[in-house]
């Protein structure tokens, strides 16, 4: 189908996975109508600077950085854990900028992270069935019936509690709390505390002379925008179609649609079907977008859906983010990227090294191991450099909570340690020091990299 027949509604004409059922339509109609008077929460200006930073790291100029909740809760709404959150997504940057000698771009799952996709329709406990919980923006995650009617009041509160954590996220990105040097102090109390501590205070000491030296010739906050301030930027699944609809705006700077309930969309790997709702309606809205890649997708079905979302060969426009799990990666994911070097087109390839890694313990927790997270994340880059094509960034599920959802890291945390404070909504989260210890380690070996790709320049050129 062409782009001249697309619409903010044409989605509805096309079949469409993992919708709730509203039992009241004139319901859901009344609160789209509302939400479509709201204003945007982001401008499309933004959205086009944010695809600029894709497009360099699409390019292996820039690295992104893509981490947050599995699902935002509206229960768990404080300005701790905005704050927390952010803080660790600031130190995970700081010390992959480091390790990677490129801009890291930073991209929050929060301000809009409500909505799940789920492997059933239902859940049953103990006999009793009941609708599934499909994030806080459609139902309620208390197992009783009442809780689990999807409620279209919940898109208000959505945006509104999205609203006030983007404001929160703005303030703290201009106003003085991003501000290099403090990050690097968080990232140095963060080394001392580590079991591994040896093996980071090599990386934080290099930074530590880095910023000293800088400090020599001048550079400080008081004068310097990028050492004082950050830019940070959010993104969600845009999987809950009605909502997202409603905050389909035009840009009034050049007539084009945009989606504006946050900077970056994606879509999940349960909703890319070509023909589906979701394809159709990200095709045609002009934020970047991302698209899960999952073990599933084949080749020729990963180029049809390129064609749908990046018809015009944007750079930046278009993400792939693998998920194809450790065990899977090096089976599936050689062929899509060889395929799409080959086509020419230019995306940018990030690892989700979280979906595919998820797995159920003795005691029916959901959990992932460190391991299988920094095993995906290895073979990722392995795979993209075999084929000399940029690894664009990872996207990560944690939290700035000291939460027991994952297993391993160097606290070494257990099954029997699960239990403690798994906090989740959704899917494992990896906890504060756990998300830093795994953004040292891929530092690491993205100076290794780097310096090898130095040696190997050296000697071609001699
Ligand atoms: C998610 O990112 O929370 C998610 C559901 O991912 P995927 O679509 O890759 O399963
Ligand atoms: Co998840």
């Amino acid at each position: 189908m062409s782009s001249a027949t697309w619409s903010p509604e044409s989605w509805r004409t096309r079949p469409i996975r993992q919708v709730p059922v509203y039992p009241d339509p004139a319901a859901l109609g009344a609160v789209e109508q509302r939400l479509r008077r709201f204003p945007p929460l982001v401008f499309a200006g933004e959205a086009r600077r944010l695809k600029e930073g894709l497009a360099l790291a699409a390019a292996g100029r820039a690295f992104v950085l893509q981490g947050g909740d599995c699902a935002e809760s509206f229960a768990d709404f404080t300005a701790n854990t905005i704050r927390d959150s952010f803080r660790v997504l600031l130190q995970m940057a700081v010390v992959l900028t480091f390790g990677g000698g490129v801009p890291v771009v930073k991209l929050g799952r929060m301000a809009g992270q409500f909505a799940k996709p789920r492997s059933s329709d239902v859940e049953t406990v103990g006999g009793e069935t009941l609708p599934s919980y499909r994030g806080d923006i459609v139902n309620g995650a208390e197992f009783t019936a009442e809780a689990r009617v999807p409620d279209p009041k919940r898109m208000e509160f959505g945006y509104f509690q999205s609203a006030s954590t983007l404001n929160l996220l703005r303030a703290f990105a201009s106003g003085g709390y991003a501000d290099l040097h403090q990050v690097h102090r968080w990232n140095l109390g963060f080394v001392a505390r580590s079991p591994l501590a040896e093996r980071y205070s090599d990386i934080a000491r290099r930074i530590d002379e880095t910023l000293a030296f800088m400090g020599a010739c001048g550079m400080n906050s008081a004068n310097t925008a990028q050492i004082r301030e950050t830019e940070f930027y959010t993104s969600h699944e845009a999987l809950l179609l009605p909502y997202e609809e409603a905050l389909t705006r035009i840009d009034s700077t050049t007539g084009e649609w945009y989606g504006c309930s946050a900077h970056f969309l994606w879509v999940g790997d349960r909703t890319r079907q070509p023909d589906g709702a979701h394809i159709e309606f990200l095709r045609g809205v002009r934020n970047p977008l991302g698209m899960k890649v999952g073990p599933s997708l084949d080749p020729d079905e990963l180029l049809r859906l390129i064609d749908l979302l990046n018809p015009a060969d944007e750079p930046g426009r278009l993400t792939l983010i693998a998920r194809m799990g450790v065990e899977k990666i090096a089976a599936r994911l050689p062929a899509l990227v060889r395929a799409v070097k080959r086509s020419g087109r230019r995306v940018a390839w990030m690892c989700d090294p979280m979906h595919g890694n998820t797995i159920a313990t003795a005691a029916r927790l959901k959990t992932r191991s460190f391991d299988a997270i920094l095993g995906e994340v290895r073979a990722f880059f392995d795979i993209l450099a075999a084929d000399s094509v940029p690894a664009g960034g990872v996207h990560v599920e944690m939290t700035g909570q000291d939460v027991t959802e994952c297993v391993g890291g160097a606290h070494r945390l257990t099954e029997a340690d699960l239990s403690d404070r798994y906090e989740t909504f959704c899917d494992p989260r990896l906890n504060a020091e756990q998300s830093l210890e795994l953004a040292f380690l891929i530092a690491e070996e993205l100076k290794a990299r780097r310096a090898g790709a130095a040696g190997a320049a050296a000697v071609a050129a001699q």
